[in-house]
């Protein structure tokens, strides 16, 4: 895999370590089919001096502005968000985000919750369990690949009771949709995908976007790419990817991930595993071992062509 530090068309990943408008900048217009990140939320966390929040809006709307140049026309947005909290009073950041996306023509396809089982115990208010990705396209003529990304049915062989399909599985065979309420364990101390990083988004989450909205070989790009959740999720399913990271910290970490996946050494919770419940430990399975060596190969024969 030739991975670069600039942007270079050529190579399979761009892992940039800096400003990420710096690295936009950089990028042709509609180069890349996939954005999708989970910015800072300006909660002082150690990789973020807190703002203003009308600050921390205008520079969330410089990179967004380029983040949508730089989006092909069949292609899509996901900004992953949760709350900004002030003095207990909560401010979802989605809506405040939307109408910077709205004002630059983008059209909002789903609001996907994120629902987990862990986090901060309020006890002022109720505890906070979701956060959103608020999935655009750039036009009304985008990649959706509903099919690679179809859950188990809950009754598989439920069969119509009537009418004229009387007796056939009423079930799509290749499964259901998954629905725009995703419940996916987030980043804990005993997650397998845990690093020193405070924030990190379950790599199953990207790999869901990435698998429907993208094709084999495409471009996915992740502004704020912490330590390579994005990057991950993008090369084990054949796609390419460009990052950037301030902390050159959370960079090397990524690179490590990525050469670990590389080599199937790199463990992450498998897609479609069941949420853990204590009164049915039978239905965990182990955490998949990840390599991408034979998706990129394939993926060199494309840049080849036929011959
Ligand atoms: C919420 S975290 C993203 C974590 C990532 N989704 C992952 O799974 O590792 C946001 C990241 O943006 C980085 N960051 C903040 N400002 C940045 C900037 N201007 N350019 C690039 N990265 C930045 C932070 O260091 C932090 O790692």
């Amino acid at each position: 895999m030739k991975v670069a530090e600039q942007f270079d068309p050529a190579s399979s990943a761009v892992m940039f370590t800096g400003d990420c408008l710096d690295l936009l900048r950089s990028i042709p217009n509609e180069f890349v089919k996939l954005v999708v990140t989970s910015p800072p939320y300006n909660l002082g966390k150690p990789y973020e001096s807190r703002l203003d929040l009308g600050e921390y809006l205008e520079q969330q709307r410089q990179v967004i502005e380029q983040c949508v140049r730089v989006t092909s026309k069949r292609g899509s947005i996901c900004w992953q968000v949760g709350n900004f909290v002030d003095n207990g009073e909560i401010v979802p950041l989605d809506l405040k985000l939307y109408p910077i996306f709205e004002g630059l023509g983008l059209r909002l396809r789903n609001r996907i919750v994120w629902h987990f089982g862990h986090g901060l115990h309020a006890s002022k208010r109720f505890s906070g369990r979701y956060e959103v990705v608020l999935w655009f396209t750039r036009s009304s003529d985008y990649t959706f690949n509903l099919d690679a990304v179809r859950i188990p049915p809950k009754y598989p062989n439920k069969k119509h009771f009537k009418g004229p399909k009387a007796g056939q599985l009423s079930c799509n065979p290749l499964g259901k949709n998954p629905t725009d309420v995703w419940e996916i364990p987030n980043v804990k101390a005993n997650h397998v995908e845990k690093t020193a990083h405070p924030c990190q988004f379950p790599v199953e989450l990207v790999e869901r976007l990435v698998l429907s909205l993208t094709d084999a070989s495409d471009w996915v790009l992740d502004p704020f790419m912490g330590v390579g959740s994005t990057a991950i999720a993008a090369l084990i399913h054949g796609r390419r990817t460009i990052g950037a990271e301030i902390s050159s910290d959370y960079v090397r970490t990524a690179m490590r991930r990525i050469t670990q996946a590389e080599h199937g050494l790199l463990r992450i919770r498998p897609m479609e595993r069941a949420v853990y419940d204590p009164a049915e430990p039978s239905k965990s399975v182990p955490p998949r071992y990840v390599s991408f060596g034979n998706q990129l190969e394939q993926l060199k024969l494309l840049e080849r062509g036929p011959g």
